[in-house]
């Protein structure tokens, strides 16, 4: 994974529980470089995994409630730093159905070795979409957190719920049902 997206959970660890505690915890993982990140790396995703573990140890909070706020986190960020790619976006599932087909394309031009996940949507109708989340990597709840957070930056609201019937053959695969409220 790219180094910004350790930089940055790092960030809002930091953010949240204080420096000293962020080097405590990063000290006692067994983390290959001492939990020493730069944006400009590539670094493997169960590292990230490890973190989000040993912060789930430190505050009780379930890897899963971790990963999810660091998609919002996350949102932020790339709401702050590539805010491009949200412009001329009528609202978020706009913006969802162009995460596989654009905005990771330009990600991939700019980073090639970029671990990406697969995105396959279908628009049910104007305020429901369903987005299959097609991934080797354990981020569901990341993915979770990145979608409700896409969905608030556009002064939307909703409901988003994975749908547990949903067994597509590749196990690596999570259907996500978002359903706006009417505006
Ligand atoms: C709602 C919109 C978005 C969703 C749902 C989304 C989803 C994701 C997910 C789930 C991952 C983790 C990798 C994986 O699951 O395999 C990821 C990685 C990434 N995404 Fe997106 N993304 C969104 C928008 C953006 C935007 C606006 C950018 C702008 C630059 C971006 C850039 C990246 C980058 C740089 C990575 C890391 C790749 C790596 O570590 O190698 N994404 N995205």
């Amino acid at each position: 994974m790219k180094g910004v997206v350790f930089v940055e959970l790092l960030s809002m660890a930091e953010s949240a529980f204080g420096e000293d505690v962020v080097d405590n915890v990063l000290d006692k993982a067994d983390l290959e470089n001492g939990g020493a990140y730069t944006t400009v790396g590539n670094y493997p995703c169960e590292e990230l995994v490890k973190i989000v573990q040993a912060f789930s140890d430190h505050s009780g909070l379930s890897p899963e409630v971790l990963q999810r706020k660091f998609g919002h986190w996350m949102m932020e960020f790339f709401a702050q730093h590539y805010g491009g790619f949200f412009e001329g976006k009528e609202g978020s599932l706009e913006m969802l159905e162009a995460v596989d087909g654009e905005i990771h394309v330009e990600v991939r031009k700019l980073y090639p070795d970029a671990e990406l996940p697969r995105f396959d949507a279908r628009r049910v109708n104007d305020t429901e979409l369903e987005l299959l989340y097609s991934s080797p990597r354990p981020l569901v709840e990341f993915c979770h957190g990145l979608i409700e957070a896409c969905v608030d930056r556009f002064g939307e609201s909703g409901s988003i719920d994975i749908d547990p019937t949903v067994k597509p053959g590749n196990k690596n695969s999570t259907m996500f049902n978002i359903k706006l409220n009417e505006q």
